[in-house]
């Protein structure tokens, strides 16, 4: 049978990236970060957009490149349509009606949240796929979302954050004890070396399967300053045991979610992606969910839980495979739903 080419292209926040898949294969997987950012401590969407502009030409060139095939062997552009920031929503669109208009093939919108689950489908050897229906956690610095999947397209949200991501409590937390952005990779390596239970941070009460993690932050701003007054050196002297101490609150935050959703739904397959899926003390905790409750748990690649287009791309191939076109007049939508 004939070999199906899709270009995936994603832009909704602060990664410019193009991806080449052939069947479900990633041939090329490419990320430009923009480190511009991190002197800022989080993502400027005005330099974000100028940067997408900069970068994407010369990222699909080298997807493109790296896949070795020519445009002209594309079956279809699929694109980030939403949600994220909208001026860089706005570049990827922008670009992947024009590629698709010039090649005169398909254009596929992708909804960014969706494709952080569908990541599970890209085809890899050796990766178990999760069988439907399956619940998916994706936990990064813009989303922390509980989703039932029932099919590729047939998704229910059951939780999600009322107030700021996962990622971003690590990422402020972080702020607050002078760590470098994004915060969350420092915080998992120092955590390990402390005493998760040094310093006790109160669980937010929120109903159902929602989150909340402002509160935390501010928990931890209160307890830092106040600690500070009696010892200057505080932060200093305790990183270790702070960082654990969050990181342990955290987990605990997610896993509970995840324990009632679980009951909830009697589904016990439970796939995460997103940054923050990096983070050791979630996998560790999503592995020992597997002996004490009977999961089963799915684990991407690293690189296809962060932000990256080959997600982008494995959802144009399933959109592709159903005939599911976009119209060319189509416009990007920075609070798209699932
Ligand atoms: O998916 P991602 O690359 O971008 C989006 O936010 O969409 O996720 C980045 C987030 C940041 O907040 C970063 O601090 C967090 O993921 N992160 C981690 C770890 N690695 C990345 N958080 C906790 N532990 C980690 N090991
Ligand atoms: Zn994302």
């Amino acid at each position: 049978s004939e070999n199906i080419y899709i270009l995936g292209i994603e832009s909704s926040c602060d990664d410019t990236a193009a991806s080449v898949i052939c069947n479900g294969k990633v041939l090329s997987n490419v990320v430009a970060n923009q480190k511009i950012h991190e002197a800022y401590g989080g993502v400027v969407p005005e330099l974000a957009s100028r940067a997408h502009q900069q970068n994407i030409v010369p990222v699909v060139d080298q997807a493109l490149k790296k896949a070795n095939i020519s445009k002209n062997e594309l079956h279809a552009v699929a694109f980030t349509r939403g949600p994220g920031l909208l001026g860089s929503l706005l570049v990827g669109t922008s670009f992947a009606k024009s590629l698709a208009f010039g090649l005169q093939i398909p254009l596929i919108e992708v909804n960014h949240m969706q494709a952080h689950i569908l990541a599970h489908f890209i085809e890899e050897e050796g990766y178990n796929k999760p069988p439907f229906p399956f619940l998916a956690m994706t936990i990064s610095g813009g989303h922390t979302q509980i989703v039932k999947v029932s099919n590729y397209f047939d998704m229910d949200v059951i939780g999600e954050t009322i107030d700021d991501a996962v990622g971003e409590a690590y990422d402020k937390s972080g702020k607050i004890l002078g760590l470098g952005y994004p915060a969350g990779p420092e915080i998992d390596k120092l955590a390990k070396l402390g005493n998760p239970k040094a310093f006790k941070f109160t669980k937010p009460k929120v109903d159902g399967l929602n989150f909340s993690f402002s509160g935390l932050k501010t928990a931890i701003l209160y307890f830092v300053q106040n600690e500070t007054k009696n010892n200057p050196n505080f932060i200093e002297d305790n990183i270790n045991d702070i960082c654990a101490s969050i990181q342990y609150t955290i987990i605990g935050i997610l896993i509970d979610k995840l324990k009632i959703a679980v009951k909830q739904t009697g589904i016990k397959h439970i796939a995460i992606g997103g940054g923050v899926s990096a983070n050791s003390g979630i996998r560790q905790a999503l592995k020992d969910g597997e002996n004490k409750f009977g999961w089963t748990t799915y684990v991407p690649k690293f690189e296809y839980t962060t932000d990256n287009a080959a997600m982008i791309a494995i959802v144009g191939y399933l959109k592709y495979l159903n005939n599911d076109f976009s119209e060319n007049k189509i416009t990007a939508s920075a609070r798209l739903k699932i």
